[in-house]
């Protein structure tokens, strides 16, 4: 039997998101119905609210959750009723080219629940990242739920479905931050700090924090950051190189999504060393580089896609680690909000001072 819940959707380019009733069919092969407890707001539902993603409107928002496993449809193995899960958008298939060399947090065939969400008079609804977690229950592919230790606070846990999984990730799996490394992240937003405290978890020697607000630079030294730069004030990399012996840091991660900070990431490094861009920039940025600096400087530049993550193996992981302590998750929830207040949430993303707005439901 069809369910019929709450959920949040985005009627169309640039009209206020609103809560409607949300028809969840049961769950078929491969696909689980979870009860949601808390779910995050992202830029991305933004994006997808402004028409920035796909035009296929309408769309049940949000994608940064976790929740109770409710019903599993048949051939469902890996999570059963009852489970606690976060809620991921990388399923992997097992088959593709990046699967089967081993690298399946590529990806390249990652799936989504089959059936529709709809509201009730039939219209099917596209779910925000094949997740739509605004809402009290939502159907997903089994793959998409990553079962980890129930002792954590759903709007905790859920934050490492997105945004602070692509931060941490950025530095933990693309830029490989290790023991002593020094470390330059440029933008401490949600994203950004994140990825100062996967740099922190890593055993970097060095995390220079580099913002525009001085209020994300306190933050940002609660999250590990050893040194912070105003990049309004002064110049980045100057400063960055300063800091680091006249070098540059090993690893600059660029978490804003701009030519001119990619830029400032690119010769705040070290010879050989890795600038990983987990900003996303938009389709009409233009890059350019003397080709000779890009040769002469070496190392690697990496974009990171969700922090080049595999569920399976980082979340329960980074779960463990909180719980002992070591990974502050909570300071990430700035407010919690209910269903119906997630378009303020999302004019509050502009005033600065807001990492998350987690919705509980
Ligand atoms: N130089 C340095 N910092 C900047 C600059 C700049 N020129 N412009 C903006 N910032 C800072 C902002 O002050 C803010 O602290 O970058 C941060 C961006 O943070 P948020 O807006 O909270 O965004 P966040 O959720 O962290 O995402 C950052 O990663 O996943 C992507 O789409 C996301 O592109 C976005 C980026
Ligand atoms: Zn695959
Ligand atoms: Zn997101």
């Amino acid at each position: 039997m069809a369910q019929e819940v709450r959920g949040v959707i985005a009627p169309g380019k640039n009209e206020p998101v609103r809560v409607e009733t949300i028809v969840v069919p049961d769950p078929g092969p491969g696909e689980a119905v979870v009860r949601v407890q808390a779910c995050g707001v992202c830029h991305t539902d933004l994006h997808y609210k402004q028409g920035g993603i796909t035009d296929e409107f309408p769309f049940l928002l949000g994608h940064e959750a976790a929740g109770v496993v409710e019903s599993v449809g048949d051939g469902v193995t890996d999570v059963a009723p009852g489970d606690f899960v976060i809620l991921n958008w990388r399923a992997v298939c097992g088959q593709c080219r990046a699967c089967l060399r081993g690298r399946p947090w590529y990806c390249f065939n990652t799936h989504n629940a089959k059936q529709k969400m709809t509201l009730t008079d039939g219209t099917e609804l596209s779910p925000a990242l094949g997740i739509g977690a605004f809402a009290e229950k939502t159907l997903v592919a089994a793959g998409q739920c990553t079962k980890v230790d129930p002792a954590v606070s759903p709007a905790v846990a859920g934050l490492l479905g997105c945004g602070v999984m692509a931060g941490i990730g950025a530095a933990i799996n693309t830029g490989n931050v290790g023991r002593g490394d020094s470390v330059a992240v440029i933008g401490c937003g949600g994203v950004g700090d994140a990825a100062i405290a996967g740099a922190y978890l890593a055993g970097a020697a060095k995390i220079i924090a580099v913002d525009i607000d001085d209020r994300k630079l306190a933050t940002a030294r609660t999250m590990g950051a050893t040194h912070t730069v105003n990049s309004k004030e002064t110049d980045p990399v100057e400063a960055i190189r300063e800091l680091t012996g006249g070098f540059g840091a090993d690893v600059v991660i660029e978490a804003v999504g701009r030519p001119e900070t990619y830029k400032q990431a690119f010769y705040a490094r070290d010879l050989a060393g890795t600038v990983v861009l987990v900003g996303v920039p938009t389709p009409e940025m233009k890059l350019e580089l003397p080709l000779l600096d890009v040769f002469g400087r070496g190392g690697a530049l990496k974009s990171s896609w969700y922090g080049d993550c595999l569920p399976s193996r980082d979340f329960p992981m980074l779960i463990d680690l909180h719980r002992q302590g070591r990974l502050p998750l909570e300071k990430f929830v700035t407010e919690t909000i209910q269903l119906d207040e997630v378009e303020k949430a999302f004019e509050r993303m502009h005033g600065g001072d807001v990492l998350r707005s987690v919705v509980v439901l």
